[in-house]
Order: structure tokens, then C-alpha cells, then sequence
């Protein structure tokens, strides 16, 4: 995999809300995407933040919109989050009676789709979705809370899923969400991650950007 295809996304969960326009500032020359974790208190544990706060940012960056939706009801939100400014949704797999459906609703909105895997759930019940979606994310924590370490079976359920994507010759992205810092990026990105979701290891540290800068280069170094 070439090192070009690595990319961060920086997740605002862990952006400090009295500036967030200024931690978004501070990485958006050397990111390509923004990871918005959306909580609704039911599926994970936790409420995070909604639609105003992707319509207030959507004005003030051309950052790729990675809407991450850890809620119980997506079909009811998908066109909501695409009209606030969303490039890409993605929907948990244990959230949906029907994934072909949502897919395709999230595709005719204009929208990248993901579908995103508790940790809970065997990998091999999304290996049929791989063809029509764009992307993949793997949690490699239980969802709810930024701050956690990486689960250890996530390096073998990486492998696992790319495999199947090389498998069906499928053009998906591969993108892992939690527990990613200077010391898990080597192992994720050699098992086949190419989009490294990262919270507390760009916003809680005092300075983003260099935090980002920091990771690519873990990354780098680990090919
Ligand atoms: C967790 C969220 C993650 C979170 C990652 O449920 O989906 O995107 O922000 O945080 P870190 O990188 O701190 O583990
Ligand atoms: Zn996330």
C-alpha cells in the first residue's frame, strides 16, 4: 500500500466545542477529511452533538465531511445530515433492517456511503455490503466515548476485511475508528487500514496540526 493512500481523519469529538473553528484550523492543511461522530444515547452510551453544529461548520472548510452516525434510527436522518453538509454517512450495520436500502437511499442523496461494524458483530456479515458501499469502518473501540485503547483483535479483523476487498476487487476504503495513536497507526495501516480515524491523538494535544504531521509520520515509518 502506498503511503499517499494514508489518510487521517481527525474526529472533533475530542475538539475543544468553545473553538472548534479554530482546532478544525489548525489541521485543515494537512487533512483531507473531518470524522463527525454523532450519538444519540441510545445505540452508544453517549450524546455527542447533530446537525447544528455540521451546519455551522460546513461554511468554513472544504474538509471532506465524514459523518459517522452511531444512532438507532438512520434511515430517518441520512437526508437531514446530507442537506447540513455531509460528503460521506456512514450507518452502523446493527442499526438497520435493511443495508441495501439505506445504501441506496444514502446514494441517491449524492452522498459517499460507509457502513461501520460494532466490535461486537463478526466481520464476515458485511462481506456481502463490500461491493456497494465506499467505504468500510471498522470500530476498534466499543462506540461512545473518544479516549479508549485499541481493541487487540483489530488487527486481524483489518486483514480479514481487506482481504475480502482485494478479494472482490472492490474501490472501498478501509477506515478504523479508535485507539489510534503514535504507537497502534504501524499495525493498523499493515493490516490494510487506509483511513485512520484519530480523536484524542490530534485535538488533545496542544498542538493539531503537528499531531497530525506526527501520525503520518508514524505511518510512513511503518511501510
Ligand atoms: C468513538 C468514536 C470515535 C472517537 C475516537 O465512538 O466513533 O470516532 O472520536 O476517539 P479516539 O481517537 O480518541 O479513540
Ligand atoms: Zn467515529
Amino acid at each position: 500500500m502506498s503511503f499517499s493512500g494514508i489518510k487521517i481523519a481527525p474526529s472533533i469529538l475530542s475538539a475543544n466545542f468553545c473553538h472548534l473553528l479554530e482546532d478544525i484550523k489548525a489541521i485543515e492543511n494537512k487533512c483531507d477529511y473531518l470524522h463527525i461522530d454523532v450519538m444519540d444515547g441510545h445505540f452508544v452510551n453517549n450524546i455527542s452533538f447533530g446537525l447544528p453544529i455540521v451546519r455551522s461548520i460546513r461554511p468554513e472548510t472544504d474538509l471532506i465531511f465524514d459523518v459517522h452516525l452511531m444512532i438507532t434510527n438512520p434511515e430517518e436522518f441520512v437526508e437531514p445530515f446530507a442537506k447540513a453538509g455531509a460528503d460521506s454517512i456512514t450507518f452502523h450495520y446493527e442499526c438497520t433492517k435493511d443495508p441495501m436500502a439505506l445504501i441506496a437511499k444514502i446514494k441517491e442523496l449524492g452522498k459517499k456511503v460507509g457502513v461501520s461494524i460494532h466490535p461486537n458483530t463478526p466481520v464476515e456479515e458485511i462481506y456481502g455490503l463490500i461491493p456497494y458501499v465506499d467505504m468500510v469502518l471498522l470500530m476498534s473501540v466499543v462506540p461512545g466515548h473518544g479516549g479508549q485503547s485499541i481493541l487487540p483483535d483489530t488487527y486481524e479483523k483489518l486483514q480479514k476485511i481487506r482481504a475480502e476487498i482485494t478479494r472482490t476487487n472492490s474501490d472501498v476504503i478501509l477506515e478504523v475508528d479508535g485507539g489510534i495513536n503514535t504507537k497502534t497507526i504501524k499495525d493498523v495501516v499493515d493490516s490494510g487500514a487506509n483511513l485512520l480515524v484519530a480523536g484524542s491523538a490530534v485535538f488533545a494535544k496542544p498542538n493539531p496540526g503537528e499531531a497530525v504531521e506526527e501520525l503520518l509520520k508514524c505511518a510512513k515509518e511503518s511501510l
